[in-house]
């Protein structure tokens, strides 16, 4: 019997008939976040993109992206479930979906904050060092500069 308190969340390797209407409330928390118009072109991009979509609420719950050359290695550069959604085990299906789909390849990377390293090993994954360049200015992406923030920390910036 299905579980009423759960949404109909379906899984889906595709991006047909999805729209910015359907990726609003993600990047939660981010100083300069894309647009969901943004989000829905860095989708359209990725090698990979699987989007959690709540049938019921005719809204995505969660994505993950992935770029990858398909011979040696991927880079997963996003992951998110909208807040109300999380704690229900999609996060972790996106995650087996992707490594899945991907596999088998020498090496699977990604970029997290140290709070959510847990999350990952239970998946497998392991930690690895890493570097970046990161530009808070594109945080939003490359065409929707918001000057007022701080490039290297997406803190606003005082005028001098
Ligand atoms: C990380 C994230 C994707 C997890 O999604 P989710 O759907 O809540 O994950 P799941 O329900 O599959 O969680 C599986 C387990 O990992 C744990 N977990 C989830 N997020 C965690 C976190 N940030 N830190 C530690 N453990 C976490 C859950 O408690 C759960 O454990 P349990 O089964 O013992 O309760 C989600 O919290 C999120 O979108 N966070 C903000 C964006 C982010 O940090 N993305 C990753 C960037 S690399």
């Amino acid at each position: 019997m299905p579980d009423r308190h759960r949404p109909s969340v379906e899984y889906r390797a595709h991006l047909d008939g999805l729209t910015p209407a359907h990726l609003t409330g993600f990047f939660a928390g981010w100083p300069n976040p894309p647009s969901p118009e943004t989000h829905l072109e860095l989708l359209r991009g990725s090698d990979l993109a699987l989007v959690a979509f709540d049938l019921d609420a005719d809204h995505a719950a969660g994505y993950i992206t992935a770029l990858t050359d398909g011979v040696l290695s991927a880079y997963i550069p996003l992951l998110e479930v909208l807040p109300a959604y999380r704690g229900q085990g999609i996060g972790s299906q996106l995650v087996g979906r992707l490594l899945a789909t991907v596999s088998p390849l020498y090496t699977v990377s990604l970029h997290c904050d140290v709070d959510v390293e847990p999350f990952y090993a239970r998946l497998g994954l392991r930690p690895l060092g890493g570097m970046a360049l990161q530009d808070y200015a594109h945080q939003c992406g490359r065409h929707g500069e918001r000057g007022s923030l701080d490039r290297r920390t997406g803190a606003p910036q005082r005028p001098s």
